[in-house]
């Protein structure tokens, strides 16, 4: 089977999925886990597979479960599997390298994003060829925030009106994403943070509830209730 989806797409996906999920509590690395009875990369890659944009989608899988993923994923969609890294970081450096000629335009997306819909993937992809450099979903925050001192002592009271929780996919022109990735130093958790640190500017568009980051056991009940719900 060829690893492409839509040969007139250009977009590429990169899916980090090489991370342990310490949070999630003991058990397999957490893009294995199961919800409504299916990896959460199963549910993942489907929603993309189902974005009319995407050309490839390119995980990178614990490396000692490469071939696992490949067979997993096989009945849901033509995709590229590679080894990822120590760091999320280089697991989508990995990935990266291994997109083909073609994509214009590459989004990053975690795995633990497991109900993304597929809207989302064509909004963020649509702000980048409408000419952003970089493009990130976002939703406002609702809570309070306050900084905190190391002795649990409240600091300051942060205005929110300024804050944004930041999802993925997170979409780059191509060339802009092959460039921070090839300057990049530090380890950071989003791939915005690195264009950022090249001054690149980065846009935000609305991002979805369904895109909630599956970290801690209760995502992964409230995920189940959503997917419930849908039917
Ligand atoms: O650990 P965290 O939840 O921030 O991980 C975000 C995403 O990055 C997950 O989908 C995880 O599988 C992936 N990751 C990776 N390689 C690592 C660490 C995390 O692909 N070494």
């Amino acid at each position: 089977m060829t690893a492409q989806l839509n040969p007139r797409g250009d977009v590429a996906v990169l899916v980090p999925a090489a991370g342990a999920g310490v949070r999630l509590g003991p058990g397999r690395p957490k893009a294995l886990r199961l919800l409504a009875g299916e990896p959460l990369l199963v549910h993942a890659v489907r929603r993309l597979a189902a974005a009319p944009s995407v050309h490839t989608i390119v995980v990178a899988a614990p490396p000692a479960e490469v071939q696992a993923v490949r067979e997993l994923l096989a009945p849901v969609a033509p995709v590229i599997v590679v080894p990822g890294g120590a760091e999320r970081q280089a697991s989508v450096a990995a990935a990266l390298a291994a997109v083909p000629a073609g994509p214009t335009i590459v989004l990053v997306h975690d795995a633990a994003r497991a109900l993304t819909p597929p809207e989302l993937v064509e909004s963020v992809a649509a702000a980048v060829r409408g000419g952003r450099d970089a493009v990130i979903p976002v939703l406002p925050v609702v809570d309070t925030i306050k900084e905190v001192g190391a002795d649990e002592v409240v600091l300051g009271t942060v205005d929110r009106s300024a804050l944004r929780a930041v999802q993925t996919p997170q979409g780059f022109r191509r060339a802009v994403l092959s460039a921070a990735h090839a300057a990049a130093g530090d380890s950071l958790t989003d791939d915005a943070g690195l264009v950022e640190k090249q001054g690149v500017a980065v846009s935000c568009v609305p991002g979805s509830e369904y895109a909630v980051k599956i970290t801690r056991p209760f995502d992964l009940a409230l995920a189940e209730h959503l997917l419930a719900a849908a039917g």
